[in-house]
């Protein structure tokens, strides 16, 4: 037994030095930097040009039929919903812990909100906490893949076809990720997922749709993307509307009211990225699961991931560690993190805040329609207590084991010690 002084206690801190190249990312090559300079040189970064590649390949890799890029993932999930019917009045279950524009989307789009609690384990919506929530006003369920965990999608579809419900993924935190065989974002009838710089398919700003049908990708166009259907000065009409010819005559302005378009220097270091992305996405599981690995004999942490059954956990955006009080007579987690940041590794408890407890959920009316978004907040008890439940660690990017091996001794030493905590 390694007994020693923690360093909250006053003991030696496990680790001094910090090295920022195991977490520093996006990776930017030369190749990045030149593929941004080119559009910028031919000025075209309000084009469509490079845009409409970069979807088409990013929609191959991932298994879809029909991509399209867009200048964030919050954009991506409005197209989406809209595309899915959701309007005035529409109810949308969507789990309470994520990040907001999986749920503010909703709002955006006149419609109502209905959040259900997750699950557990993995930490996405609870498929056993939707249906008691279907009204004949329900038209969707918004689910999310979180901390790059792929939800129950077997369980949530079908939930869905039971009520003849559109199933929307949210698949900003789950890039390249697979679920029994499928890769995340190509599991219900379409997805939008966030690009933007902090994500672990990064391109500045941006998102991008998929699915695997006609009529709901041509809607999205006519959502946020007037300038591939016609009447625009930057870029040729590319697409005609084949499955929803009735909406012609809205042609020259977004449905949405507002421009979605992808800016091409973010679509050019997109298609860079993912040149790249499936061997940088290799090594950060090589890396994680040997974090993981070094410690799973260890009582009170477990590590949230999946693995087997073709499935997998993508690029670990903002992994996270499920915390078990109970096996460490009673030990909190804010207590547990204080101590691992005592040792030299950041770590703090929880997730994303809980939506249903937010104010702009529980008291205010952003459009006016004079009444609070939420109708009534309940209690959605794992939601509320992922700061007891869950912590965050650290997001290794490279596999170099020797470093990897000096944080896995970091969390050894508290977890051996745990006692001098209580
Ligand atoms: C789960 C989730 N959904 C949607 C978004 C929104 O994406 P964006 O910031 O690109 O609009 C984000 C993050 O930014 C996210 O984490």
């Amino acid at each position: 037994m390694n007994e020693r002084v923690l360093a909250v206690n006053g003991g030696e801190p496990e680790l001094r030095e910090s090295f920022p190249d195991m977490f520093h990312w996006p990776v930017v090559t030369r190749e990045d930097e030149e593929a941004v300079i080119e559009v910028l040189r031919a000025g075209t970064m309000s084009g469509t040009d490079i845009t409409r590649v970069f979807e088409r390949e990013y929609a191959d890799w991932a298994g879809a039929k029909y991509g399209l890029g867009t200048c964030n993932g919050t954009a991506a999930l409005q197209e989406a919903l809209w595309a899915c019917g959701v309007k005035t009045g529409s109810e949308v279950i969507c789990p309470s812990m994520t990040y907001w524009a999986s749920a503010a989307s909703v709002v955006a789009m006149g419609g109502e909100v209905v959040f259900a609690d997750i699950d557990p384990v993995t930490l996405c919506l609870d498929p056993g906490d939707i249906e008691h929530r279907i009204t004949g006003r329900t038209v969707a369920i918004m689910a999310v893949h979180y901390a790059g965990h792929p939800a129950d999608m077997d369980s949530i579809n079908a939930v869905a076809r039971r009520h003849g419900l559109k199933v929307i993924e949210d698949a900003s935190h789950a890039q390249g990720g697979f679920y029994r065989g499928r890769m995340c974002g190509t599991l219900g009838d379409i997805s939008g997922t966030s690009l933007m710089g902090g994500k672990a398919f990064a391109v500045g700003e941006g998102g991008i749709v998929l699915t695997d049908s006609r009529e709901l990708i041509e809607k999205c166009m006519l959502f946020g993307h007037y300038e591939r259907l016609g009447h625009s000065q930057y870029a040729q009409a590319s697409e005609k509307l084949t499955a929803c010819p009735e909406y012609t005559r809205f042609i020259g302005i977004p449905m949405g009211g507002v421009k979605h378009r992808m800016n091409q220097t973010c679509a050019a270091m997109g298609r860079v990225q993912l040149k790249y992305y499936p061997e940088r996405c290799a090594e950060i599981n090589r890396a994680m699961n040997y974090f993981w690995d070094n410690l799973s004999d260890l009582p009170g942490i477990r590590a949230h991931r999946i693995t087997g059954d073709g499935c997998s956990m993508g690029g670990w955006y903002n992994p996270r560690g499920l915390f078990r009080s109970e096996e460490l007579d009673g030990l909190t987690c804010e207590r547990f993190c204080e101590a691992v940041r005592a040792e030299g590794v950041r770590s703090i408890p929880g997730t994303n805040y809980p939506l249903h407890k937010h104010p702009y959920f529980t008291s205010s009316d952003a459009f006016g329609r004079g009444r609070r978004t939420v109708a009534e907040p309940e209690y959605l008890p794992v939601s509320e207590n992922t700061a007891g439940t869950v912590f965050t660690l650290p997001w290794f990017k490279h596999a170099r084991f020797d470093i990897i091996d000096r944080y896995i001794a970091v969390f050894r030493k508290v977890l051996t010690n745990y006692r001098e905590l209580l």
